[in-house]
């Protein structure tokens, strides 16, 4: 149990209070289900404090705050716990916590105020320009008292959701104001740096020296994914890991091949300036994608623990060979034309607000990989992401190989798909398996039908969001979702190679895929080619 000290007399005993009520909770969830409470119960955060850079943005009111408010109803705070927003916008405390109440109205779940009222009284506002050394200061003297009044024993969780440029002043003030602790010894820092990490290979280097030189070590540093915050991503490693069913046939002698999808319906909602210079590779495939390649097709770890499973992930990137040539034969671009979605008229990318009128962004990439090692030498990975696609779906689907010999003739199985192993990650998560079965009747004929299952079905709620899963790992220390050094740099030397490709072609001269269609015909090209389809959803 944490050490405290706390001076508010009214604040020591329901501290007290509230360490029983949790010592009790966790004895109790220990014997519940522990897959899905998350393997790690016995530990509850220690007090701390959380600090925001940037907490005027969007990120904070939107996933931020709903989720650590969600965290405080669900008492999986510490009762000793405060969350500073450091912004340069003149706001004060009462302003901060006024905007904040009105984005866990909008975007949180649950909201109740007598929780969130508790919960408000941690809340302060830093004002201050992330390169002036006085801010610094004043959020020194704040911090000391926030301890004193709350008992957050000196634990800071400092968060970076500011554009990347501001990270070198931001790690630099901190160093020097000495907020920033490097020892095992005495109370934690740590800092969550949410994305873009980096721009290419050299500014990722770049960033991860700013951080861990002369500031951090490696694990006070929690790179942010929010896919791996996802329940239906971290089920991967559940259901393969979990059972012993599927382990045997995950490998290049039984699938034929794997598609993994990440269509989005939106455009680039107001994020020209960034997603201009990020396009579709950077944005979705240099982490999103790559982590649910990982995951999909890593060995399994030898403990589930940060380094163990990150080792092994970081290996199927190492695995994953990219041609030196013809990079057009095995990736594809797309950039979206004017097009229609659930019947309302969109605009072309290059009609939106911000985006220049000649733009040669992709908004669209698709990608065949291979992974060369024992499990996967001659299974290829097919990649797809992009905007304005005609249904929000995220999903890894593994296509078996057929079978060596079919006992029944044609005409019986005119029906039979190859089988098929589908992990929808986003919406309507959950499971399906598609194989053949007899049609009823008198003669043999077979056609394909699927094996379902159904988070909110089988588990009775909708999994939570994937911020709050990783606000309390990262207050409890636990690595284990959040990319490390080699990790990111390793996908940022793949994502580098394919755009380095890419500069020796031609730009993309236009858009060439309507809005609410599948992508351009290049990607239909790329895996036709290999006499194969993307599946239709
Ligand atoms: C973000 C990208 O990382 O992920 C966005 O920057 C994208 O462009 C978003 O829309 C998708 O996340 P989700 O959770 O909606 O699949």
């Amino acid at each position: 149990m944490p050490r405290v000290k706390i001076q508010n007399p009214a604040r020591v005993a329901e501290y007290a209070n509230d360490q029983q009520w949790y010592a009790r909770r966790m004895t109790v969830q220990s014997h519940a289900n522990p897959l899905r409470e998350g393997l790690r119960l016995e530990r509850t955060p220690e007090p701390c404090v959380i600090v925001i850079f940037g907490a005027t943005g969007d990120l904070t009111r939107r996933k931020l705050v709903p989720a650590l408010y969600s965290l405080a109803h669900q008492r999986q705070l510490s009762p000793a716990f405060a969350l500073v927003g450091f912004a340069r916008r003149d706001w004060s405390t009462e302003d901060f916590r006024r905007e904040m109440r009105s984005g866990v109205d909008q975007f949180g779940r649950d909201v109740h105020a007598g929780v969130w009222e508790s919960f408000a009284e941690g809340l302060e506002f830093n004002r201050g320009a992330f390169d002036d050394p006085e801010a610094y200061r004043q959020l020194g003297e704040l911090l000391k008292k926030i301890d004193a009044e709350r008992g957050t024993a000196g634990n800071r969780l400092y968060y970076l959701a500011t554009s990347p440029e501001s990270y070198a002043d931001i790690t630099r003030h901190l160093t020097d104001a000495g907020l920033i602790n490097r020892n095992d010894h005495g109370p934690w820092t740590r800092m969550v740096v949410e994305k873009p990490f980096g721009h290419d290979l050299a500014s990722a280097q770049r960033l991860n020296r700013l951080l861990l030189t002369h500031s951090l070590r490696e694990r006070q540093v929690f790179r942010i994914d929010h896919y791996l915050g996802k329940e239906t991503v971290q089920n991967i490693l559940a259901v393969r890991f979990g059972n012993l069913i599927f382990e045997p046939i995950w490998n290049a002698q039984y699938v034929d091949h794997v598609q993994i999808t990440v269509a989005e319906s939106v455009g680039v909602e107001g994020r020209a300036g960034y997603y201009e210079e990020a396009g579709a590779i950077r944005d979705m495939v240099q982490n999103h994608m790559m982590q649910l390649v990982s995951l999909v097709a890593m060995e399994p770890p030898t403990a589930f623990e940060a380094d163990a499973v990150r080792d092994e992930k970081v290996k199927v990137l190492r695995s994953i060979r990219l041609p030196d040539k013809d990079v057009g034969q095995w990736t594809a671009r797309g950039q979206y034309a004017p097009g229609s979605i659930g019947g309302a008229a969109v605009p072309a990318y290059r009609q939106e607000r911000g985006v220049d009128v000649v733009s040669a962004t992709e908004t669209y990439v698709a990608i065949k990989l291979s992974i060369e090692n024992w499990r996967w030498a001659g299974t290829p990975f097919y990649l797809r992401s992009g905007k304005r696609l005609p249904k929000r779906i995220t999903e890894i689907a593994i296509t078996f190989k057929r079978v060596p010999h079919l006992l029944f003739d044609r005409s019986a199985v005119t029906g039979l798909e190859q089988n098929v192993l589908t992990l929808r990650i986003q919406p309507d998560e959950g499971i399906s398996l598609r194989f053949g079965a007899k049609v009823p009747g008198p003669t043999v004929r077979l056609r394909s039908v699927n094996m379902d299952f159904l988070y909110g079905i089988a588990f009775g709620s909708e999994p939570a969001d994937a911020y709050e899963r990783l606000l309390l790992d990262a207050m409890l220390g636990d690595q284990t979702l959040f990319t490390r050094r080699d990790e990111v740099e390793q996908a940022w030397t793949l994502v580098n190679h394919i755009t380095d490709g890419w500069k020796k072609l031609p730009p993309i001269s236009g858009p060439n895929y309507a809005a609410g269609t599948w992508g351009p015909e290049e990607a239909d090209d790329l895996i036709g080619r290999d006499q194969r389809q993307w599946r239709r959803l």
